[in-house]
């Protein structure tokens, strides 16, 4: 029976559950694709790192190792950072390889360079690790939802974010504390800077920007806010409207033009993402044809992650040369001028007054100093502006008054 030969970049968390789920599911690949895959190589950086590899793996610091194997099939790249990771990659492209990547820092930056440089060499390229780790976006996105016309993408991509948010509500802590925790439990890195000020959700919306509608907005002009900004006392405010907090990408083509937030929004019980809770993720895709799917499941992790690389192992494998153009169809929409003028309910905390304007309807007061509003993005901006202290959220879909809901209840 032929083989594929795989190489394995990287043997942290994700290159080892690979190592061990492609050993695991031997037979289920093999039934699969009618070859067996071995694993032939493995890249690492730390000679004196004591690791559980089997003796006919050639495991070494020296990616030309790799590279002048006498076949090498898949390359999967499980490393961190842009650099040598790309350079790596372009070249196992240009030996005829096909790549498979969970790394969404690199391939942010060079995904769209990697794919032209693969339907160029007739291989394919696997990135389905570099968002919502084992949930299937990527694939559902780009075999399943072709005909569709997709309008908005929104999603909590974050696990270290939502698990902090999830703490902070559940168990009434403060960001910090519950950032230990999920320090401790290691869900964050030592600096959670790319977690919690939204980097890691920003690249992963860029690319699920690309692959829903074939182009991203211009970077500068994405509004990317991370959750250091949440207390619990606006957490709790949060809670007695209703409403929980959630970070949450959201993609939208509008005009012909691309709209992205990675922020923090509020969501009520109808939402979908309202349960989504810990380091759970979940994608939320509205199209023309079916209407709004939901996707939920675990955001990263050695198995979760491993499980959307062997997944794409055996696409990469069944189908060497994917088309490039992930173009959706246009969507004819609004100018987003037109947009910002959009009429949108939000939280606002910490309103020192309340400005006599046609422009704002006030909805409800949460409690002092906190409201629940509908006004334009414009206006809500113009708020914040002559009160200095003022927070303001957006709420997603419709806001059910709970405080009205109350009293009625109460009047009974
Ligand atoms: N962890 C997750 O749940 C998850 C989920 C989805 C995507 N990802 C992405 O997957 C990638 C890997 O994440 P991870 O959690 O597995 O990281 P990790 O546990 O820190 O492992 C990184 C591995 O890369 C190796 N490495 C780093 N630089 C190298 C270099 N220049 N040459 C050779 N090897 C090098 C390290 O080698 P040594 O062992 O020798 O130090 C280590 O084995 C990252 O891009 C991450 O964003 C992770």
């Amino acid at each position: 029976m032929s083989v594929i030969k795989v190489a394995i970049l990287g043997f942290g968390t994700v290159g080892e559950g690979v190592y061990r789920t492609i050993q695991s599911h031997s037979e289920e690949l093999t039934a699969t694709l009618g070859k067996k895959v071995e694993v032939a190589a493995v890249l690492i950086r730390n000679t004196q790192k004591k690791r559980n590899i089997s003796e006919n793996v050639l495991v070494t610091t020296e990616f030309a190792d790799i590279l002048n194997l006498d076949q090498l099939d898949v390359v999967v790249e499980a490393i961190v950072d842009k650099e040598p990771t790309f350079t790596f990659l372009k070249s196992a492209i240009q030996r005829g390889c096909h790549i498979i990547t969970a790394n969404k820092e690199m391939f942010a930056h060079h995904g769209k360079e990697l794919l032209d440089l693969a339907a160029e060499k007739r291989v394919s390229v696997g990135f389905e690790a570099t968002v919502a780790g084992g949930i299937p976006v990527i694939q559902t996105l780009r075999q399943l939802l072709n005909i569709n016309r997709v309008k908005q993408v929104r999603g909590i991509l974050n696990g270290t974010s939502n698990f902090i948010l999830s703490e902070m509500r559940e168990k009434k802590q403060s960001f910090a504390q519950a950032l230990v925790l999920a320090q401790e439990n290691g869900y964050a890195e030592a600096d959670p800077t790319n977690d919690v000020e939204g980097f890691d959700a920003f690249y992963k919306t860029m690319i699920l920007s690309r692959l829903a509608f074939g182009e991203e907005p211009n970077w500068q002009d994405v509004e990317r806010e991370g959750i250091t900004s949440i207390t619990s006392e606006l957490i709790e405010a949060a809670e007695t409207a209703g409403l929980r907090f959630k970070h949450i990408a959201s993609i939208t083509r509008l005009g012909g033009q691309i709209k992205a937030t990675v922020k923090p929004a509020l969501v009520g019980k109808e939402n979908p993402f309202y349960h989504v809770e810990g380091v759970q993720n979940a994608v939320n895709v509205q199209s023309d044809i079916v209407g709004e799917i939901t996707l939920q499941g675990p955001g990263a992790g050695m198995f979760p992650t491993a499980s959307a690389v062997v997944e794409d192992l055996v696409h990469v494998c069944l189908n060497p040369t994917v088309k490039r153009n992930l173009t959706r169809s246009q969507e004819v929409g609004t100018e987003f001028s037109k947009h910002d003028d959009k009429q949108e309910t939000w939280l606002v905390h910490r309103l020192t007054h309340k400005p006599i304007t046609p422009a704002i309807t006030w909805i409800e007061e949460v409690e002092e100093g906190t409201y629940v509003i509908n006004a334009s993005s414009k206006e809500v901006k113009q708020l914040a502006k002559q009160q200095k202290n003022l927070l303001y959220f957006p709420i997603i879909g419709e806001y059910e008054r709970v405080n009205q809901v109350k009293a009625a209840l109460k009047a009974l």
